[in-house]
């Protein structure tokens, strides 16, 4: 593994590191696995990695979509070079059938389809609960203006074309999933983050069975067993 830069910020599941570029940092995938905001945090052998292989297995095909990424390359297991972003401080949320806390806010029945798909924005800040917000909020409270909050929706739905088509074809259903955005230095609005079974709902098609990290959430079991499932069938080597 190649020597590590000076940490930058830790978050729950990863850490991001200087490199000896000033415009790339190094993303730094742990084992460790949180829920809850934080309430609920285990290592789970093995995470770090399946994370970092699918991620960048995700990051490489939508950027083949056009879809701009901070995703330059995997250095190693656990670790990626990535592009310096201007993290805009929003989760944007797409959601395809019904489940978490669409569920819990509207009384929809879980595994319900929803038609046209849902986009929702939540305000990144586990103290607060990433509480749900909207447009006005974000423009008012100076988090991204409206042509970011135009673009982050157009680019979200983008994602979700290519990836629904992608999780259907391996027999999965893509329920819903989180994105991040920031501003590369050349003023593109970029996707940031990591896209793997942490922050996404996935199901099989056929038995419904949850392959995500709502299997941590609820105790389920096999988590890291079934992220390994879910990128064998997207034809990830691990
Ligand atoms: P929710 O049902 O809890 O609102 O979450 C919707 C999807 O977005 C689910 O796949 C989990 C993901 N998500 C995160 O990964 N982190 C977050 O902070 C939030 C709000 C959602
Ligand atoms: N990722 C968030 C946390 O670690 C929310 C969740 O996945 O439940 O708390």
């Amino acid at each position: 593994m190649m020597p590590l830069g000076e940490e930058l910020y830790s978050g729950k599941a990863k850490s991001v590191f200087r490199s000896e570029n000033p415009d790339q940092y190094i993303l730094h995938f742990r084992d460790d696995t949180s829920a809850f905001d934080g309430k609920k945090v285990e290592k789970l052998s093995d995470k770090g990695k399946v994370n970092n292989l699918f991620n960048a297995f995700i990051m490489e095909l939508l950027a083949e979509e056009g879809i701009p990424t901070h995703f330059i390359k995997r250095l190693s297991d656990t670790d990626s070079l990535v592009k310096k972003l201007t993290m805009i401080p929003v989760e944007c949320v797409v959601r395809n059938y019904a489940a978490g806390s669409l569920c819990k806010r509207y009384g929809i029945e879980e595994g319900t389809a929803i038609s046209p798909p849902t986009f929702e924005f939540f305000l990144k800040n586990d103290e607060l609960h990433d509480p749900m917000i909207n447009d006005s909020h974000i423009v008012s409270f100076g988090w991204a203006t409206q042509e970011q909050i135009q673009q982050m929706q157009t680019l979200t739905f983008r994602v979700n074309d290519v990836l629904k088509k992608r999780f259907d074809e391996a027999g999965m259903l893509l329920v819903d999933y989180k994105l991040e955005f920031g501003m590369a230095d050349n003023g593109e609005l970029t996707l940031g983050d990591e896209f793997s079974p942490d922050g996404c709902r996935i199901w099989d098609k056929t038995t419904r069975n949850k392959m995500d990290k709502d299997r941590f959430r609820q105790d389920l079991g096999n988590v890291i067993e079934t992220y390994k499932e879910v990128a064998q069938r997207l034809g990830i080597s691990l």
